[in-house]
């Protein structure tokens, strides 16, 4: 999609003026979205575009919450994208898609960045959050963690545990130096750091029920959840058919991101980085407004049709195969090229051990 980026600031200022101008007709002349699927509540919208292109096209502080996972830049092998950008090349990208969304954000908004790391070099998901620095405020560092091991004693009686617990799925490296990745980091980043959040929308109850009755503060019966989030994948039977992507989240991840930045409180959320479209699915269900690029094909497909299914209140679609016979062709020329160590080990490919 081609930017005429003087044209873009003059549609954006003759917008953010009035609704309903020339500006908008151009608008919708200029971004025509790949498709447009209308829920009772909301509507999502998908663009098979560049991120930093729609980015570029759409009014300045029109989105309340962005929650979104970009490649990690650690050879992930996507079917468009080619995730092993030289590191300085790859940093100076995430700063022009990042100031292209806080462009977008509402000063009272959100982004959920979620990025993982490589056992062998960790500080790849902090470099990213460094990147971010200059443009956003850190509000919260929120922990996804994928598999936990808890052992019986540590957990106390009234967990009523028989046994110790080991539960998620994770990617287990062979290694005498580094250890299984069983998290991802989602960075909260806020225009001015002091975005109001709806804590208890993701409330846990209080284990001792004491505690409701003497504090006032805890009359609702739970507590704020805390920063660390347990959320497994769901088990599949064939990745090829149930997840054809090689690096998504569960949509309950997006899901916890928009109950905690307030649903009332969001009229648009916004995924630059759609993939399967876990933040368009988690959007439809609870009836957010939603906008979503890849530059992928396929995948974007599969997200329309995942946000469609849930739009028409059906179980998520577990298909994908007739299309990716088409993937796996193209794949298959580039199967004779063993994965690299950096994919090997970045735990993103998403097989499980539990
Ligand atoms: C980590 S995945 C996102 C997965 C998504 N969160 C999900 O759960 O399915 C990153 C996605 O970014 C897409 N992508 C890469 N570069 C892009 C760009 N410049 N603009 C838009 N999408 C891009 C890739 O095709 C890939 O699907």
């Amino acid at each position: 999609m081609a930017t005429v980026p003087w044209l873009i600031g003059v549609i954006n200022a003759q917008r953010s003026r009035s609704r309903n101008t020339w500006a908008d007709q151009l608008m919708s002349v200029l971004l025509k979205p790949y498709a447009t699927v209308p829920n009772h509540r909301s509507t999502s919208r998908f663009y098979l575009a560049d991120c930093v292109a729609l980015l570029e096209q759409l009014p300045a502080e029109s989105v309340d919450v962005v929650v979104t996972s970009p490649p990690y830049n650690l050879g992930v092998r996507y079917n468009t994208y080619e995730d092993a950008l030289p590191q300085t090349e790859y940093l100076r990208w995430t700063d022009a898609w990042v100031t292209a969304a806080a462009r977008v954000l509402r000063p009272d908004g959100s982004l959920f960045l979620n990025v993982g790391t490589r056992p062998s070099d960790p500080w790849t998901a902090l470099d990213v959050a460094q990147a971010v620095r200059a443009r956003l405020r850190l509000q919260n560092i929120i922990h996804w963690v994928k598999s936990i091991a808890i052992d019986r004693n540590s957990a106390g009686a009234a967990s009523g545990l028989s046994r110790d617990l080991a539960v998620g799925h994770y990617k287990p490296i062979n290694s005498d130096r580094f250890l299984n990745d069983c998290h991802e980091f989602v960075f909260h980043f806020t225009p001015g750091g002091d975005s109001r959040l709806d804590r208890l929308a993701l409330g846990v109850p209080y284990q001792d029920e004491s505690n409701v009755r003497r504090w006032a503060a805890a009359a609702t019966g739970v507590r704020c959840r805390g920063n660390t989030w347990f959320i497994p994948y769901e088990t599949i039977q064939r990745r090829d058919r149930d997840r054809p992507h090689p690096a998504t989240f569960p949509s309950r991840l997006p899901e916890q991101c928009l109950k905690l930045h307030g649903v009332s409180r969001i009229q648009t959320a916004l995924d630059p980085f759609t993939g399967l479209g876990a933040t368009a699915v988690a959007c439809a269900r609870l009836g957010v407004n939603f906008i979503g690029s890849d530059i992928d094909e396929m995948y974007l497909q599969e997200a329309v049709e995942r946000a469609t299914a849930v739009a028409g209140r059906q179980a998520l679609p577990g298909r994908g195969a007739a299309r990716m016979a088409k993937v796996r062709t193209r794949r298959s020329a580039r199967a004779a090229t063993p994965p690299t160590a950096a994919a090997a080990a970045s735990g993103r490919t998403r097989s499980s051990a539990t």
